[in-house]
């Protein structure tokens, strides 16, 4: 298993700049299969997920290369809309092609993505918006067998939660069906808008993303697009959060502070100086760390899930005591056993976490069992006194292009050590 080597107590220093974000590039690019036309999709981050996803795109007859950071795809050879378990399985947001090869062939069979490392992960959301638009889904031995009786038609569909994937899948399905499909407790996420803006430069006519009330007017056609996908704002999260960790000062280029505007407070509210730019975000932290009295993720505009993990790591050597509510995932507090190993002092019922700062976490062998859960352990390794591992780096893999060399240009003492 390959491991990162950290020797920690380094204060991170320098600039780095942001790849594109995962969760936006993956919808996008199940859309492009929505015409037959090419689409250029631009920053799109090298990472293990998005790899799956184009193995997904191959599989099912487009043709797409990779040219640095841009993706191209040319959907004009699907032949197939089935995805196999072991592609389904490489990722659980695979489930995301539902919608669009439901859109493009009004048929399609998948696996069950059934649960992950976070908990359930139920999909009742995605399926009933899907079936109001008129998909037929047989739920059989663990497959998901879905047709279309001519084309979907559009629908006023109320999510009783405004779930990001089930919200991506309507829109996905709903661009080419026929009249008006109003989703209302929509997800309001900044990768619900890039998809919109994505579809919208291809053709489609979707108003109100970012809202929670979408309005897409259904068009016969689309055509491709090239497009730029918007910079991740959890992988700023995580820089920002290894900085004040070790005491560091750093600018995060290329990211949109807008979308980490409910996080950069914690930043602030812990003792570390924050200022923006329009597409940067520098950070000092000089004075010690302070406690945040609480933080409790939610649904954007709230406190992200995803920031929730690598922003323990850095509270777990603030002085005094901060509580962290997770109300997203059932099961995102797998970081903690970990960060115990590491001498932090939390403390988890249910979904409140109580973590009382310590002055110091010393060296560990420790185990990702989820990608943000990595990129805690990361954070804390950073900050840690003496020499870590970090074990689980294909679920790091999963969200973070280079993260070694990135944290090596920061000035981190950090190694990837390849398995035998
Ligand atoms: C996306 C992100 C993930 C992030 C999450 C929440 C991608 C690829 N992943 O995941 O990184 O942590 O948003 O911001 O974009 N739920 C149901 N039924 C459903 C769908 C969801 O009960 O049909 C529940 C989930 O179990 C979870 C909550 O809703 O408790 C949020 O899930 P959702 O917003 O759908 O997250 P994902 O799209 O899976």
């Amino acid at each position: 298993m390959d491991c990162y080597h950290i020797i920690g107590q380094n204060r991170l220093n320098g600039k780095v700049c942001l790849h594109g974000a995962k969760n936006s590039a993956l919808p996008i690019l199940a859309a492009t299969i929505l015409s037959n036309k090419q689409s250029v999709i631009h920053n799109c981050p090298q990472l293990t997920d998005i790899k799956a996803a184009c193995d997904i795109l191959e599989y099912i007859g487009c043709t797409v290369t990779r040219q640095g950071q841009s993706v191209v795809v040319d959907p004009s050879g699907i032949c197939r809309g089935d995805i196999p378990d072991n592609l389904m399985r490489e990722m659980r947001s695979s489930i995301i092609f539902l919608g669009a090869l439901a859109a493009r062939l009004g048929k399609t069979c998948v696996s069950f993505p059934g649960g992950c490392e976070l908990g359930a992960r139920p999909i009742d959301l995605h399926l009933f918006g899907l079936r109001k638009l008129g998909l037929i889904i047989n739920e059989e031995h663990g497959l998901l067998d879905c047709t279309a009786p001519g084309r979907l038609k559009g629908a006023k569909i109320v999510l009783s939660f405004p779930s990001v994937g089930a919200t991506e899948n309507i829109l996905l399905a709903c661009v080419l069906a026929q009249g008006t499909t109003t989703i209302a407790n929509a997800a309001r996420e900044p990768e619900i808008i890039d998809l919109a803006n994505y579809l919208n430069a291809c053709g489609a006519q979707v108003r109100g993303a970012g809202s929670d009330t979408i309005v897409v007017e259904g068009v016969p056609k689309l055509h491709g697009a090239e497009h730029s996908v918007i910079p991740d704002r959890i992988v700023a999260a995580t820089y920002l959060a290894a900085a004040a960790a070790t005491g560091g000062e750093v600018l995060v280029q290329d990211c949109c502070p807008l979308h980490l505007e409910s996080i950069l407070p914690v930043f602030e509210h812990a003792g570390c100086v924050v200022s923006c730019t329009q597409n940067s975000i520098y950070l000092s932290a000089k004075q010690p760390l302070k406690a945040v009295p609480v933080i409790r993720t939610l649904p954007y505009p709230g406190f992200p899930t995803d920031a929730q993990a690598p922003l323990m790591a850095m509270l777990s050597l603030a002085q005094g005591t901060s509580v962290i509510v997770e109300n997203i995932f059932e099961n995102r507090f797998k970081h903690v056993p970990e960060m115990l190993k590491m001498g932090a002092d939390i403390k988890v019922e249910g979904r409140v976490a109580v973590v009382s700062g310590v002055s110091r976490l010393h060296s560990a062998k420790v185990y990702a069992s989820d990608l943000r859960a990595g990129a805690a352990l990361v954070v804390a390794a950073l900050a840690a006194q003496g020499e870590s591992e970090v074990y689980g780096l294909s679920h790091i893999d999963r969200g973070y292009e280079n993260l070694d060399t990135t944290l090596q240009n920061l000035g981190a003492r950090m190694i990837r050590k390849y398995e035998e």
